[in-house]
């Protein structure tokens, strides 16, 4: 048999249709739900892309209010989500601490039925295990990070909002709104990226009728790789390699004859530019000017510069959101679960979407193992 044309990675291969976002590799855009990402960043809190990813509108100001309230109820961890995390170890990676606390919430949901046929819930279920994961997961990572560095965990304050009360469950001081505004725009805009590996993993675990919380748990794992999400993180390492703009240059030659990939740079999609770059670099911008860091700048557009003129492979959004992660103080470690924090709302708009109109996801493979034969006797 003739091998037939195989997409590896499913390269150019569009296997569904969504209405959640749409990325344009030609115009280097991405809309959430018709809405370009960096109008939204720039004019709407996080709740709202939230309510919108979930919706398909953005909420007026009540649904707002309401989204805000239900949101505040499941801030708080149960003892026993903290007693889950704190059964991982200090050594493992916080990723493993959130896929834990996650598959906790889920197990201990009430509704999610104990029958398998019960395991997908309606729409509204859905939507409600969703906000409560949606809630959760700042808390989840706050306690990761303070559990890290041997803090006491603080409790969320309900006179802040989603982005703030985030700030201050990680460091326990009134957040400053020029840092709030920076963090609500990189939430915003790793909220949601149509069918990338994460996202396209929630969506097979719900294909097969599985639960939430199981595919959410699937694409925290799919999160984790430095190919996607674990890109982020890797970005500090690199340039705590590099250590200043002078040592760009004797750097990257050493990288690439290594044949290093240079994390936070490419994208399969974007061939030309990330869509959502300008936006966090001028989040990172800001960050700079108020903590008064230009060198974090000039080491950024050294790379930068120097590796678009060498390979003409652009920059991806986890470029600015790691240098601006460290500049606001999270762990270098932090940096992907801060990712699923936002994330969580894409992947749960695509679980209910992919439930409301489902096929089972099996696609086909071309054996090219051993010609049939049998065991000797
Ligand atoms: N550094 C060095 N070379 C690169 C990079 C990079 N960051 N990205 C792509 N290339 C090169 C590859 O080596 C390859 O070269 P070759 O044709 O000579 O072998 C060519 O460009 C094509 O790269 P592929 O990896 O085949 O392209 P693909 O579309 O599969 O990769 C990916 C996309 C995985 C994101 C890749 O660019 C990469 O590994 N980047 C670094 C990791 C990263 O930043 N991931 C974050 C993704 S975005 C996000 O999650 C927010």
């Amino acid at each position: 048999m003739t091998e037939p044309d195989i997409k590896k990675g499913l390269a150019g291969v569009v296997v569904d249709t969504t209405a959640i976002s749409k990325v344009n590799p030609e115009t280097n855009s991405l809309l959430y739900r018709g809405y370009p990402v960096q109008e939204l960043a720039a004019t709407q809190p996080f709740e709202a892309v939230a309510y919108l990813l979930w919706h398909g509108e953005l909420p007026d100001a009540a649904q707002l209010a309401a989204l805000r309230a239900t949101e505040r109820e499941h801030r708080a961890l149960s003892e026993n989500v903290r007693a889950a995390i704190d059964l991982v170890p200090l050594e493992a990676h916080p990723m493993d601490e959130v896929r834990t606390a996650v598959s906790l919430i889920g197990a201990s949901d009430p509704h999610a039925g104990g029958s398998v046929l019960d395991a997908g819930g309606s729409p509204e279920q859905n939507l409600e295990r969703a906000i409560r994961l949606f809630a959760a997961l700042p808390a989840i990572v706050a306690y990761g990070q303070r559990r890290r560095r041997g803090e006491q965990p603080i409790e969320p304050r309900d006179d802040l909002d989603y982005s703030a009360n985030f700030l201050w469950m990680t460091f326990g001081e009134d957040p400053d709104p020029v840092v709030v505004d920076a963090f609500n725009r990189s939430m915003i805009l790793y909220a949601e990226h149509s069918f990338n590996a994460s996202t396209f993993t929630a969506r097979v675990i719900t294909s097969t009728l599985s639960d939430l919380y199981s595919a959410v748990v699937g694409a925290i794992g799919a999160l984790k790789g430095p190919l996607h999400g674990g890109a982020n993180e890797a970005v500090l390492h690199i340039f705590d390699e590099i250590g200043e703009a002078s040592n760009v240059v004797p750097w990257l030659d050493e990288a690439l004859a290594e044949k290093r990939k240079i994390m936070g740079f490419g994208h399969r999609v974007y061939k030309s530019g990330d869509s959502r770059v300008p936006t966090m670099k001028a989040a990172l911008d800001t960050l700079v000017a108020h903590y008064d860091k230009p060198e974090v700048a000039e080491l950024y557009d050294a790379l930068e510069s120097e590796f678009v003129a060498r390979k003409g492979i652009y920059p991806n959004l986890d470029y600015p959101s790691g240098p601006a992660y460290n500049l606001i103080g999270f762990d270098t470690l932090t940096f992907t679960p801060l990712f699923v924090a936002a994330r969580v709302t894409g992947w749960t708009a695509h679980v209910i979407e992919q439930a409301g109109a489902n096929a089972l996801i099996r696609p086909l493979s071309f054996y090219d193992g051993p010609d049939e034969r049998h065991v000797e006797s």
